[in-house]
């Protein structure tokens, strides 16, 4: 029976690390996957998690977690979503698990509504990240979208996007990026998070945030979470998925929460027991090594401390990528607007070059990314800033 399988086609983004993984030119970048490179171009561990491998090593049974996985480390993953002081988690009015990652906490969302709404479709942004698209339908959740992005202005598409929330059924679901959009890098200002907010509440809407860049954005896990507290302060229930791929370097350890913001703490209880109902016959219960170092970085005043420095230095290396990559270009005299380089923000370049274009720069000079033109700009550093952004210069000159 397995010939009739087809070959399944290339992850669009995952598959852009296997191509340049196959590569041999000594010049080959790779701007694709959203994943961090320091200025020498290499992976980096930070060392708040290297000090809590070294005070958790030889310390732990290999127990299995609980089904919802470690307590304190969602304990913490709330605190730092929903503030030290949150009324909500004081009032236990939120059901949260472990979860793998951003991706598995997205899913487990979507089985639960899936399972406890059948009927409801999910709005999704034009565009977003390519997985959400997967996880929502393998849930068996069918997808709408809302207009997000503005192509002209390679901004937000704001009276567009509100238009879209309006128009949509009462009582809708909504996907929305806390911070730093994927792919483009463009975010709602304070304002139009506090309309985007009461619009939604107007029509009883539900927003789920997918929130996997907390601190990577600006540097700062607080004002990255500014989306969130409004929606708190306006009265919502809503869903959140939080990743430590990012901003704590965590990719292959796949940890994160998903939380659901209840009514009440009978409410929460009940949630998160049909939650680790959906994990049980899933993954039974979620890895242990990830939860003990982001739980024993930020249970720990100094090891928090060093990764809020840690995850600053990152979110700063990237914005002066921006600057670097905007003034090369400006200096090659493109004739082209590359101010949006500097505007967006987080991991992502949403460059406006087309798949044509990119397959230039994938086949003539070895720079590997996504076709929608989406840039890593994580993968950028000063050693290789000039060559990409003459490959860019060339590519879109004509
Ligand atoms: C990305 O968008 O590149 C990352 O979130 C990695 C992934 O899993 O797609």
């Amino acid at each position: 029976w397995f010939r009739s399988i087809e070959q399944a086609p290339k992850d669009p983004i995952l598959g852009v690390t296997e191509a340049f993984l196959a590569d041999q030119s000594p010049n080959k970048v790779n701007v694709g996957v959203g994943a961090y490179r320091d200025d020498n171009g290499k992976p980096v561990v930070l060392e708040c998690v290297r000090e809590a491998e070294r005070r958790i090593a030889g310390n732990q049974f290999m127990e299995y977690l609980p089904m919802g996985g470690s307590i304190k480390m969602v304990e913490e993953s709330l605190k730092l979503a929903y503030g030290d002081n949150s009324e909500f988690i004081n009032d236990k009015r939120i059901a949260a698990v472990q979860a793998l990652s951003g991706t598995g906490a997205c899913r487990l969302f979507a089985a639960f509504q899936q399972r406890f709404h059948p009927n409801t479709q999910i709005y999704i942004p034009v565009p977003t990240w390519a997985n959400h698209h997967n996880i929502w339908r393998d849930s068996g959740v069918p997808l709408k979208t809302f207009r997000y992005y503005h192509p002209e202005s390679r901004g937000l598409d704001f009276s567009g996007l509100m238009d879209d929330i309006k128009n949509a059924p009462d009582g809708s679901f909504f996907l929305l990026h806390a911070c730093a959009h994927n792919p483009t890098g463009v975010d709602p200002s304070e304002e139009q998070w506090r309309e985007i907010s009461s619009q939604m509440k107007a029509k009883g809407h539900f927003p789920f945030f997918d929130m996997a860049y907390q601190g990577f954005a600006s540097g700062n896990p607080e004002r990255d979470a500014k989306a969130i507290r409004i929606f708190l302060d306006d009265g919502h229930l809503l869903g959140l998925a939080q990743s430590y791929a990012k901003n704590m370097g965590l990719y292959g350890q796949r940890v994160g929460c998903l939380s659901l913001l209840c009514e009440d703490e009978k409410q929460a209880v009940a949630v998160k027991s049909q939650l680790q109902l959906i994990a049980r016959p899933m993954y039974s219960n979620p890895p242990l090594h990830g939860a003990l170092v982001v739980s024993t970085v930020l249970g720990d005043p100094e090891l928090k401390t060093l990764w809020l420095k840690e995850v600053k230095v990152m979110a700063d290396r990237i914005i002066g990528m921006r600057a670097t990559l905007r003034e090369n270009l400006e200096n090659l005299g493109s004739p082209l607007p590359w101010q949006h380089i500097t505007n967006q923000i987080g991991m992502f370049c949403y460059s406006g070059m087309t798949p044509e274009q990119v397959d230039r720069l994938t086949n003539e000079f070895h720079i590997y990314m996504t076709r929608n033109g989406r840039i890593s700009m994580a993968g950028l550093n000063t050693g290789n800033v000039g060559y990409v952004a003459n490959a860019i210069n060339e590519v879109t000159k004509s």
